[in-house]
């Protein structure tokens, strides 16, 4: 299985040549390989263009890099109508999208999402050709008071629910500890393997072996060119949620370089 590396760039960058910049370099210094797989995530408001001039340079001979992909950082749980400000899945469809990464922490602690509004954008995004990427992690506080794997088993379960074993073929879910995210201060590689684990066993309990099997569980929070390959190569994951490091194209690059499985 290739690995999966993800770049959340959140609510950055400031303009949309800046945003070009990253991602024209990331393109061109992105090796095509069957060992990693890549997906952007910027703003929704750089989507398209970015989309356009990924194909702009393919039409004038730059090389097709088709292992790397757009993705998006939310939708709505709705296909149309009178949702202000919100964007559909069936829009992110449009545009080229693949993956859309849903109930980041963030998310649940400034607009308050919860495990049956992350629930129900899932299964819209599973009607379109659209990969989610269910975020889930614990608070420092919950992890100091023992809670971590009821936090981790709540969210999955909420977060899957009606969920069907077929639609669970394109979920991923991506283990990043609140208090991972931003500080600096990355999770250990045992600890990521453990966790990595026994998410794959929830999972197991509620749909079987075959999906445990092909299940992609990503790591996320602090990730950065020197940690990333640990996460890969010794515990075992199939991928990684990048922040902060992925706005920096020679750092994320080398981050790449670093995540490809060798089996
Ligand atoms: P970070 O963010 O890599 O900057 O810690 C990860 C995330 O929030 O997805």
């Amino acid at each position: 299985m290739k690995s999966l590396i993800v770049a959340n760039w959140k609510m950055n960058p400031q303009t949309l040549k800046e945003a070009e910049r990253i991602f024209n370099s990331v393109r061109r210094g992105f090796k095509n390989t069957k060992r990693v797989e890549v997906v952007i995530c910027p703003p929704f408001l750089y989507i398209s263009s970015l989309k356009s001039s990924q194909k702009r340079k393919s039409l004038h001979g730059s090389r097709q890099v088709s292992n790397l992909k757009l993705g998006a950082q939310d939708c709505f749980f709705e296909e149309r109508g009178s949702f202000t400000g919100e964007i559909s899945p069936a829009q992110l469809e449009d545009l080229g999208c693949q993956y859309v990464i849903l109930g980041h922490s963030e998310r649940r602690r400034y607009l308050k999402e919860t495990d049956e509004i992350i629930n129900k954008k899932i299964k819209k995004c599973l009607e379109f050709k659209l990969n989610p990427i269910l975020c889930i992690g614990e608070s420092l506080e919950e992890r100091e008071n023992g809670q971590t794997i009821n936090i981790l088993q709540t969210q999955i379960k909420e977060g899957l629910r009606e969920i069907t074993k077929k639609e669970m073929q394109t979920v991923v879910i991506a283990y990043e500890p609140i208090w991972a995210i931003g500080s600096g201060n990355a999770c250990s590689v045992d600890e990521a393997q453990s966790i990595g684990l026994l998410i794959k066993k929830i999972v197991a309990q509620l749909y079987g072996r075959t999906v445990f099997k092909n299940l992609r569980v990503l790591y996320g929070g602090s990730v950065d060119s020197e940690n990333a390959a640990n996460y890969i190569k010794e515990a075992r994951l199939d991928g990684l949620l990048v922040g902060g490091a992925s706005l920096k194209s020679e750092e994320f690059l080398e981050i790449i370089r670093n995540s490809g499985k060798s089996s």
